[in-house]
């Protein structure tokens, strides 16, 4: 973007909220030029909401309505009111655990974007960590990726990768993934609010 006006963000979560904690730590250093708008989770107690009332940032709880995995229509609508209301210019998936769809999508096409704690594309969906560990993989990692219809699946704009140590559980190989989750994710939003970054089908590269 880059027009000289502040880039505002909306952060989506359902649990502790250690990436939103990341980025908001990012925007306060000045390292990510960015605004955190509006936090909204689908769960009322979640870590997330009470860091960002901590920071004095607006933090919604949004029932998510009848399913499991997914946002019904009443809901999925107050979600996409919310966020246009507070006129977010990205959405910022951060741990949210329901897959987004058609109404949402296309409200905020190619402005979502989420973490995954896998390499993509290998492990896409639930506990990415425990997946690469049962495959015995030796190195895994984290992606940041603009979020599609597919899970898991949009072009991807920064990975990292940690590896996977003979005496590693489920919690350990977890922990590394996250520590390098909270280093990419802030970066990959700053490139998005200088505007540095284009998407090129699948490939998201940087502008010359
Ligand atoms: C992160 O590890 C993130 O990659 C994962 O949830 C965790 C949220 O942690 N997201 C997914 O698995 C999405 N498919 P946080 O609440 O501490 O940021």
């Amino acid at each position: 973007m880059n027009t000289g006006k502040p880039f505002r963000i909306g952060v989506l979560g359902s649990g502790k909220g250690s990436n939103f904690v990341a980025i908001a730590d990012a925007i306060a250093a000045g390292k990510t030029p960015a605004e955190v708008v509006l936090v909204v989770s689908d769960v009322e107690g979640a870590g997330i909401l009470d860091h960002a009332r901590q920071r004095n940032l607006p933090a919604r709880f949004i029932a998510p309505g009848k399913f499991r995995t997914k946002l019904d229509e009443d809901a999925e609508s107050a979600y996409v009111t919310a966020l246009e209301d507070a006129k977010v210019d990205l959405i910022v998936l951060a741990g949210f655990m329901r897959v987004l769809k058609g109404d949402f999508l296309r409200a905020f096409e190619g402005r979502i974007v989420n973490v995954h704690p896998s390499l993509l594309p290998s492990f896409p969906g639930l506990e990415a960590w425990k997946q690469a560990l049962d495959h015995g993989v030796k190195a895994t990692g984290c992606t940041v990726h603009f979020v599609d219809a597919g899970v898991d699946s949009g072009a991807i704009i920064g990975q990292q990768t940690v590896p996977v140590l003979d005496d590693d559980t489920a919690a350990t190989l977890h922990a590394r993934i996250h520590a390098a989750e909270h280093d990419l994710y802030p970066k990959c939003v700053a490139m998005i609010a200088r505007g540095e970054i284009v998407v090129q089908g699948r490939r998201v590269i940087r502008k010359s």
